[in-house]
């Protein structure tokens, strides 16, 4: 069942230290998401991209990536044929690396937004699809930042969440949580120089709600729909969710 105190709750850092954080680890980020993950993170993003098309023209679409840190899921977005691709982030220097890798390739250009997610710079209902890759894990209110999410989608528009799960197996937790705790830290103190980061990657997801409680909030922020499958032996989850609401007057 979901704790409803949990749910008000959000990330375990304060938003401030939060941002410098990502600012800090800009230069190994992406090293240490293809190290962690074994190189299937892009993988996920491919199938996030997926999800939030929904079976639509994805030409039509204008999709928002909440929390793009260095990009990769809006580029993914830009590469699968979206019509207009805005990423936002709260981290000024994870925009800049966004936008240099943005700069390698050839394509549509993606516009780069630095802002909160929890109180997003845009109109009630201005895109077709929200995406938001491991960034709900460190925002300050998970339930208010969803609602901020299903305020900018259109009714029925689609919302895609990767993020880590707690693991139901316990054999499976055991090893996942030996993992998260020691290994990653290591290593990322190691490639990145910034260990107390990669110790707050573990700590930020043994506090975020398992995929049924995450489920059940997206319900409660006005989603409706929830659906969810597991990746990554089930420690990574893909929630995609429509949204609710009223099509505004005139349409
Ligand atoms: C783990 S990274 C994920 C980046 C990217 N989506 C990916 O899949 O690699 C989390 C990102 O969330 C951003 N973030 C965290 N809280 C935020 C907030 N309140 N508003 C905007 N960005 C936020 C951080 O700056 C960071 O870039």
């Amino acid at each position: 069942m979901l704790d409803m105190k949990r749910a008000g709750q959000g990330a375990i850092r304060s938003h401030d230290d939060v941002r410098t954080m990502f600012d800090r680890i800009v230069p190994r980020y992406d090293l240490m998401n293809r190290v962690m993950t074994g190189g299937r993170d892009g993988v996920w993003r491919r199938l996030a991209v997926r999800e939030a098309f929904d079976g639509r023209s994805a030409s039509g679409l204008r999709i928002l990536d909440v929390a793009t840190g260095t990009g990769d899921l809006a580029i993914a977005l830009r590469d699968a044929g979206a019509g207009s691709v805005v990423g936002l982030d709260f981290s000024p220097h994870m925009l800049d690396e966004a936008k240099r890798k943005e700069n390698l390739a050839n394509g549509q250009q993606i516009v780069w937004v630095e802002g909160d997610a929890m109180a997003l710079p845009f109109a009630d209902a201005s895109f077709d699809a929200v995406t938001v890759g491991f960034g709900l894990r460190n925002m300050p209110g998970y339930l208010d930042a969803l609602r901020e999410m299903a305020r900018v989608l259109r009714p029925d528009g689609v919302l895609a969440c990767l993020e880590t799960t707690p693991l139901m197996t316990p054999i499976l937790r055991t090893a996942f949580d030996w993992y998260f705790s020691r290994v990653v830290p290591l290593v990322g103190g190691l490639l990145s120089g910034d260990r107390d980061a990669y110790a707050y990657l573990p700590a930020s997801a043994a506090a975020f709600p398992d995929a049924n409680a995450l489920g059940i909030m997206m319900l409660g922020a006005g989603f409706t729909r929830v659906r969810y499958l597991r990746l990554g032996f089930g420690a990574v989850a893909l929630h995609v969710a429509t949204n609710g609401g009223v099509l505004p007057p005139g349409e």
